[in-house]
């Protein structure tokens, strides 16, 4: 599965050309595909791939039900809006606005409940790594998914290394090999889809995808160019 997530980019136009280009990239390829666009264009884009197997997701909700809080979006909203996923937890949300794996437990169980899936992102930031404490960090992060009562079968995890969004570094082989496996057995699960995010490019994907435990990526920058993220796309056809 390869998902891009456009984060705080693209204006309609845009969006809806990238979308076209997209559901090229369909053909009779076996790669599930996944646009998270900004939540505005949501709707006109689940208009664009409803002829294929593209995906489409938000980049965030709430798990709350309807009412008065300005300027959110629930997951029922979402789910009715065309969309299978949502991505949650993102480090940028995290560092942000202090969002945690605890404090999501309530929108990741909402998301389940409507059908969609999570994608709910953990990932260590370079002090951390530095210091010995990534695969600890990371499994903090992880454990309040194992006590919620939650349908693990259904969340897919992004491994996300915070030092390697949109830095242009890549975590090596190994370093993603071995967390990939740490998240595995901390959720006490082999079939899980987990996904790698942070600088996937055209150059590092074939890298990447060669690391075991690898189920596809979550590409943020390389995402909103065509050709980068066909080639994407296609190096994890070849893999
Ligand atoms: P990046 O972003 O590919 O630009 O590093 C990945 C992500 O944050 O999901």
């Amino acid at each position: 599965m390869i998902i891009g997530n456009w984060k705080m980019n693209t204006l309609r136009a845009d969006a809806l050309a990238l979308a076209n280009a997209v559901v090229g990239m369909d053909r009779l390829n076996s790669t599930r595909i996944g646009i998270c666009s900004p939540a505005l264009w949501i709707d006109p884009i689940t208009q664009i791939v409803k002829h294929s197997s593209i995906l489409v997701g938000a980049q965030d909700c709430v798990g709350d039900n309807f009412g008065a809080q300005t300027g959110c979006i629930n997951a029922d909203m979402v789910r009715d809006a065309g969309c299978s996923m949502v991505i949650l937890g993102h480090s940028e949300r995290r560092a942000r606005f202090g969002e945690s794996t605890d404090k999501l437990l309530n929108t990741i169980a909402a998301v389940l409940e409507t059908g969609m899936f999570p994608v709910v992102c953990v990932g260590e930031t370079k002090k951390q790594r530095e210091s010995g404490k990534a695969f600890d960090v990371v499994a903090e992060q992880l454990k309040p998914l194992l006590t919620a009562g939650l349908d693990l079968g259904g969340i897919v995890i992004a491994y996300e290394p915070v030092w390697a969004i949109g830095t242009g570094l890549s975590a090596t082989r190994k370093d993603i090999e071995e967390m990939h496996a740490t998240v595995r057995e901390v959720i006490n699960r082999n079939d899980t889809v987990v996904l790698y995010g942070g600088s996937v490019s055209p150059e590092s994907a074939d890298d990447v995808f060669n690391a075991e435990g690898v189920s596809g990526a979550l590409v943020g920058g390389a995402s909103l160019n065509v050709d980068k993220f066909a080639a994407i796309v296609a190096a994890w056809e070849r893999k």
